[in-house]
């Protein structure tokens, strides 16, 4: 017998979610044996809406337009699409939620400067997701800044357990494999055992002390270990920021990819040997204070159970880079204190 799935998408005009939406519908992430309904939620409509140029629409119009999309691709595995503004109907019995939904940064900015404008958000949606989802409920914070928007959402929702609150550092994660498959000249395969320690933010820590290349450690394969600490980890730090200059836009189809590949990775399994970078709400893992929520490695079951790799060691440059993202954590969670209840 076939299995249903819900998944919530919050942004669903925007554009992470539309290079998101066909995937979670075409049986890539939940199987060929799972029906998926989908629920969308965009901010209300503006009756006042002035619309600044001839093509523009509101978001609610482009969500439903998005959904017209996805029935018009006859998706074997699509059984429904549902298009709303309240998050008590979005988040309604559903099994996944991958909250987008919130303001991306422009030129110049940092992620932690959305947080006044994008945190608040995850106050009314933490508290939605408890009383609406499904009890299996898992949710990915998108939006950024992802780790403290996914702090803020977990303390208003504490019903539902800490396990399953997880921020997006699978994006990071993807960019730190491929450049130093680029730079090793291997396939994107060979690279292995890689951690985004942290925020995701330019204080995030690729590991490369603890990667490996071929089944050695990257440093025995990339020697040149001045290019890894000077130019490796500030390009992985940087990279949503050089997207964006770039494009004028923020990272669209590798986000919606990252976040694809961390819901497989959590439905499905990490492969043998190998684990995955995922920013989780902390038991103390590695000395991170317990209720922060931090990028580690994670390996995970085929049922969906995960743990932190745990015995990794840091050499003195590692213990610095790790220490100033857990700084800057920190740093955000003061700065939204009033959004968390006591
Ligand atoms: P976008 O502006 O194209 O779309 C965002 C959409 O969210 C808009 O349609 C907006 O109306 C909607 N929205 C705003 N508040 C909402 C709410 N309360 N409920 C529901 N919907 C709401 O932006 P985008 O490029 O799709 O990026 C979305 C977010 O994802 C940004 O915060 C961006 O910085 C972040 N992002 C994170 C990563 C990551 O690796 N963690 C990667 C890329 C983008
Ligand atoms: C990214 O890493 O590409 C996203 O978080 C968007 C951004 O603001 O950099």
């Amino acid at each position: 017998m076939s299995k249903t799935v819900r998944v919530a998408v919050t942004g669903a005009g925007g554009q992470v979610s539309y290079a998101m939406l066909a995937r979670l519908a075409s049986g890539e992430v939940f199987g060929d044996d799972t029906k998926v309904i989908l629920h969308l939620l965009e901010i209300p409509k503006k009756p006042d809406w002035t619309p600044p140029n001839p093509t523009a629409r509101q978001p609610l119009d482009i969500a439903e337009g998005n959904a017209m999309e996805l029935l018009d691709c006859g998706f074997p595995t699509l059984l429904d699409v549902v298009v709303t503004d309240d998050a008590n109907k979005a988040f309604n019995g559903v099994n996944w939620a991958l909250l987008v939904g919130a303001a991306p940064r422009g030129p110049g900015m940092e992620r932690k400067d959305l947080l006044g404008l994008n945190g608040k958000i995850f106050v009314g949606q933490g508290k939605a997701l408890a009383k609406n989802a499904a009890s299996d409920v898992r949710i990915l914070i998108v939006g950024n800044p992802c780790n403290t928007n996914c702090l803020v959402a977990y303390h208003n929702g504490k019903e539902i357990p800490a396990d399953r609150w997880h921020a997006m550092t699978r994006l990071d994660h993807n960019r730190a494999v491929s450049a130093l498959a680029v730079k090793a000249g291997v396939p994107n395969a060979a690279v292995t055992s890689v951690t985004i320690w942290g925020n995701h933010s330019n204080t995030q820590f690729p590991d490369f002390t603890n990667a490996k290349i071929n089944g050695k450690p990257a440093t025995e394969v990339i020697t040149d270990r001045a290019w890894l600490e000077t130019t490796y980890v500030p390009q992985c730090q940087n990279r949503g920021a050089a997207i964006i200059k770039a494009r004028g836009l923020s990272s669209a189809l590798s986000a919606a990819n990252g976040a694809i590949d961390h819901v497989k990775s959590f439905v499905r399994g990490t492969p043998a040997g190998d684990w995955t970078s995922a920013a989780v709400v902390s038991k103390g893992e590695y000395g991170v204070p317990a209720g922060l929520v931090f990028g580690y490695p994670v390996t995970i079951d085929k049922s969906s159970n995960w743990k932190i790799i745990d015995g990794l060691s840091f050499d003195a440059f590692g213990k610095a880079a790790f220490q100033k993202t857990l700084t800057e954590l920190l740093e955000e969670k003061d700065a939204v204190k009033d959004l968390l209840p006591g």
